[in-house]
């Protein structure tokens, strides 16, 4: 059997490193039977976007890179779908597994099926139900177009269902982000914040006059265009965080460049690399950001994949965003996780209440770090019950 995955940005490398550790463990408990392409479209480029989470999470160098870079979601996805287009034809693989719900998670999945391969879906049947979210739109046409749906949890395998998916294609597999988290999570432990600070902090920033050593910190990361591109929602946000997050902690925001620009474009950029209190990082390594995260007092996100992570290593999180596609990890649910959204009123009383909680860790169902084997064997059976 030929698979050839994709990845695209960011929160991919952290889904298909078990997933290609579970072939290479198939193929040498088997003598072979698999044989993988990988492919990164590029969207995401930097080297502590991308290539950094190659190296420490293992991944071998992708075999083709479509070099997509920025751009409109209409330049990235049709510029994909093109580059992506030839690799098929060249490549006839049997299936494509794409993973998440990112621009590339689409194009491929479309040009996928509209060479009649069959697709597979790693992160099947989230569904926030906001349909301003680009990756809805991606989630939603990526679901409509897979053969083989691999859910995260009962809930979701439940979205589908009401969505009218054939119960054949529906598997519930866990969470393969558990797997890293669990692959990681000991190495991640041993590395010192103090280290982590100095190796990525962003040039300019003054150097914190406390260290996150002795006191307590708050975490804290945005990327989503909705938090991020409108001044009258992320103006609010910055000042909440340096004139009140900062009286009670330390904040530590390792920045990604969508929000680093926009700080720079509404001259905002000084106040934040000049406040002794605002240690901010460059992007972050997996690792590192697993140790942040196991040491820090709060989570503020509006990060998916933060979510269940804080979920599992109990870091209380607001969640900086009004719904979500992963209820499992909401505290109404069991979890760490609380939606408060971009008000500020709301975001301030929770944040004072979420301080007054412990840490409290909570693992659903199947999210034990074995989720990529899972994956593997019903890739394996469902190939095979289609070609009998
Ligand atoms: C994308 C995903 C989102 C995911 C996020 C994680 C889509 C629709 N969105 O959003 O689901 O949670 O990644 O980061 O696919 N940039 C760089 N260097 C890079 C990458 C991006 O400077 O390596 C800049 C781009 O120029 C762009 C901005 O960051 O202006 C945003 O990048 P983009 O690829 O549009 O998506 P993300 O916001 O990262």
């Amino acid at each position: 059997m030929k698979i050839l995955s994709v990845v695209g940005a960011r929160p991919n490398f952290m889904k298909i490193a078990p997933f290609i550790r579970a072939i290479e463990k198939h193929n040498h408990e088997n003598g072979g039977g698999i044989q993988h392409i990988l492919v990164h479209t590029g969207q995401h480029y930097d080297v502590r976007m991308s290539e950094a989470f190659f190296t420490s999470l293992g991944i071998p160098d992708p075999d083709i890179n479509l070099e997509i870079g920025s751009g409109s979601h209409a330049e990235q996805i049709g510029y994909t779908m093109v580059a992506f287009e030839k690799v098929l034809l060249e490549q006839k693989p049997d299936w494509v597994v794409v993973v998440g719900d990112v621009n590339a998670t689409l194009s491929c999945s479309v040009i996928a099926k509209k060479l009649n391969i069959k697709l597979c879906h790693i992160e099947a049947g989230l569904r926030s139900g906001d349909m301003t979210m680009p990756e809805e739109i991606n989630r939603l046409v990526t679901d409509r177009l897979s053969d083989l749906l691999l859910t995260p949890d009962t809930l979701s395998s439940e979205n589908l269902r009401k969505e009218g998916t054939p119960e054949e294609k529906i598997h519930f597999v866990g969470n393969i982000m558990i797997d890293t988290l669990e692959a990681n999570r000991e190495k991640s432990g041993h590395l010192q914040l103090e280290n982590i600070i100095k190796e990525n902090l962003v040039a300019g920033c003054i150097n914190p006059k406390r260290s996150p050593v002795d006191f307590s910190y708050a975490l804290i990361t945005l990327h989503r265009p909705s938090n991020v591109d409108t001044e009258e929602v992320f103006i609010p946000l910055i000042n909440f965080f340096l004139n009140e997050v900062i009286k009670d902690q330390l904040l530590i925001w390792p920045i990604h460049p969508r929000a680093r620009k926009q700080l720079i474009k509404l001259g905002l950029w000084n106040n934040v690399i000049n406040n002794p209190s605002l240690i901010l990082l460059e992007p972050v390594g997996y690792l590192e950001m697993v140790r942040l995260n196991m040491g820090a007092k709060i989570m503020l996100t509006d990060s998916g994949g933060l979510q269940e992570e804080c979920c599992v290593l109990g870091t209380p999180c607001l969640t900086l965003r009004w719904n979500t596609e992963r209820p499992v990890t909401l505290r109404e649910n069991g979890g760490a996780s609380v939606l408060v959204g971009n008000n500020i009123e709301r975001i301030r009383k929770e944040y004072l209440h979420t301080l007054t909680l412990n840490r409290l860790s909570f693992r659903p169902d199947l999210w034990d770090g074995h989720t990529a084997d899972r994956i593997v064997e019903i890739l394996i059976e469902t190939d095979k019950s289609l070609k009998d």
